[in-house]
């Protein structure tokens, strides 16, 4: 049986950014709801957002501190129940980011914990030791130790994997898998279409009195993740969850993110018999080159892809997981694809077209169908990351400049794909007239200056300071037939053809600078090609009675030769 799920075609929408409705420079619900004409004609069918829960916003919003309310900054439980029914009057579903495996250490629950050590609520989290040394050496994600001494004085530590504000919650007790099972519920019950499972690889632990084996004499914290992610539990846990919520709406999607999950374990979450998640996200698809300055610290230097390492993870994925892959080339958690990946427009329809053409649910991040790019944060400090200071500090003691490092991080970090979304328009009273010559302009710097490129977006300071890269507005790409926001209007509109959206996938064998695969469906067959270099590259297939629908870049046909200009794409199918 398909549901819309297996078929949807999903924009994740970073609320703080996407548009701000109050001037207080942070987006917001009410921001959101004004902006439907835009998803609606945009094409695609479900909406994400990120968190949009009470939060210190100490990671602006995955460490809630109630999950039953919704942040001040964005609005009010009224304001999503409008921007709910409003969505679903268009046609459009929403899912929500659901924090399962930490909370902020604001919220009542932790508060509580750390009130004393005979607290009721001291086991929804994970205390250990004492003296105040350490349990182990692991690491935390967001640098350091994934301990971090008991706030009350007890002498115990707690357990975070990301930042110490963030503690992580005690899955192991059933109190706790009840209480995320009630807040799963009330939001569905509101008529949520589903859920994005934020970090759920993450929510059981190795027993915790053991050391990731290190070089001697090393006693630096070390990620140890085979010690916090996909264990065996995460399964047996998340299964009653996932089961109740199908029970009551077998329809909702349930989406996981599996940052580190290998494809088998991406099938074993995903299969009918397990139970679990309709789909997972996954952070391997990507695979980078080498670092070019080797003699510089790697952490933030930007790299080529790999592509025949791509082609190969994409072919696996495609051809392992019964059900649908997740297609995406960038989120909130890394560099956009127009900094990252596709460096000139051509690339950008091209990877557009290859990726998700491909089986499985398209999520497109927000302003990717503009072409955006990071934003330039305007000093280390920016990040407010502890990672970026050390990696500064370490290109500084190799012998690199602060410029050179900063530009890196920029390029790289996950802070500067979170930039607003350039409408240029005053799609909202008040907001400032678009940008003419669209040049690149400071954002946040004061409320004169951020005019430009905020306009549309806020009329007052962004929360997020930095330069914002040239570019076409929304406002401008929507009255120019040419542009990228119009080609992803008729890919998406080609997604939606059931050659696209059930078909069978199958890997070409090409030269390796080409990814072409072949869709097919009873007796309708679709051929995608993409050149992956710079260099004109040509292509033999049988090609009779099969059609053009969709090119970007120079692509001309003889017979059963394509050739494919730098970068180019092309689609074709069979009447
Ligand atoms: C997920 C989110 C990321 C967040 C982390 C902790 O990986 O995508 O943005 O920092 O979980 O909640």
């Amino acid at each position: 049986m398909t549901t819309w799920s297996d078929q949807a075609i999903i924009y994740q929408i970073y609320p703080k950014s996407f548009q701000d409705s109050n001037g207080d420079g942070v987006g917001d619900l009410n921001g959101i709801r004004l902006r439907i004409p835009y998803l609606k004609a945009l094409g695609v069918t479900a909406v994400w957002l990120n968190p949009i829960f009470t939060s210190p916003q100490v990671d602006n919003g995955y460490d809630v501190a109630n999950y039953y309310a919704v942040d001040p900054q964005m609005g009010t439980m009224a304001d999503l129940e409008a921007l709910v029914a409003a969505l679903h009057a268009a046609g459009l579903r929403v899912i929500l980011d659901f924090v399962m495996n930490h909370t902020s250490d604001q919220h009542p629950w932790f508060q509580d914990a750390i009130h004393s050590a005979d607290s009721l609520y001291r086991d929804y989290y994970i205390f250990a030791g004492q003296n105040n040394r350490r349990p182990n050496n692991w690491g935390s994600f967001f640098g350091g130790s994934v301990w971090a001494e008991d706030p009350a004085g007890s002498g115990q530590s707690y357990f975070h994997l990301f930042d110490r504000r963030m503690p992580d919650l005690n899955w192991a007790n059933p109190e706790v898998r009840h209480a995320m099972q009630d807040v799963a519920d009330f939001w569905l019950a509101k008529g949520i279409d589903g859920l994005r499972l934020d970090a759920f690889i993450h929510i059981a632990k190795a027993p915790l009195e053991q050391d990731w084996p290190t070089a001697a004499g090393d006693d630096e914290p070390v990620i140890a993740e085979p010690f916090f992610a996909n264990r065996p539990q995460v399964q047996d846990w998340l299964q009653p969850f996932c089961q109740h919520i199908k029970a009551d709406y077998p329809d909702a999607l349930l989406l996981g993110e599996a940052a580190s999950a290998s494809v088998d374990l991406a099938a074993a979450y995903t299969a009918k018999s397990s139970q679990l998640m309709d789909s997972v996200v996954t952070f391997r698809y990507f695979t980078d080159r080498p670092v070019s300055n080797p003699q510089l610290p790697a952490a933030y230097q930007p790299r080529e892809m790999d592509w025949l390492a791509f082609k190969r993870v994409q072919a696996t994925w495609q051809q392992t997981l019964v059900a649908p892959p997740t297609l995406y080339w960038s989120n909130h958690d890394m560099a956009r694809l127009a900094t990252r990946v596709a460096h000139d427009p051509i690339q950008a329809r091209s990877l557009a077209m290859l990726m998700y053409l491909q089986r499985g649910i398209p999520i497109i991040y927000y302003g990717e169908e503009l072409g955006m790019q990071n934003l330039q944060l305007p000093d280390p400090a920016a990040f407010a990351d502890a990672t970026v200071t050390a990696f500064v500090a370490q290109v500084e003691a190799a012998g690199g400049t602060t410029e050179e490092a900063l530009a890196w991080v920029n390029r790289t970090h996950k802070l500067p794909a979170r930039g607003p979304m350039p409408w240029g328009d005053a799609g909202i009273a008040g907001a400032e007239a678009a940008d003419a010559d669209g040049a690149a302009a400071a954002i946040g710097a004061t409320a004169q200056s951020t005019a430009p490129v905020a306009a549309g977006f806020t009329t007052g300071t962004p929360w997020l300071t930095g330069r914002a890269a040239a570019g076409a507005t929304a406002a401008e790409q929507d009255q120019d037939p040419t542009s990228l926001l119009f080609f992803y209007h008729d890919l998406i509109a080609l997604k939606k053809q059931p050659l696209f959206a059930t078909g069978n996938y199958q890997l070409l064998s090409t030269a390796d600078t080409i990814y072409a695969y072949r869709r097919t469906l009873a007796d309708r067959q679709a051929l995608v090609a993409v050149n992956l270099s710079a260099a004109p590259a040509v292509l033999q297939l049988p090609l009779a009675g099969m059609a053009r629908q969709l090119t970007a870049g120079v692509v001309t046909r003889h017979g059963d030769t394509l050739k494919l200009g730098p970068h180019a794409g092309v689609v074709l199918t069979t009447r």
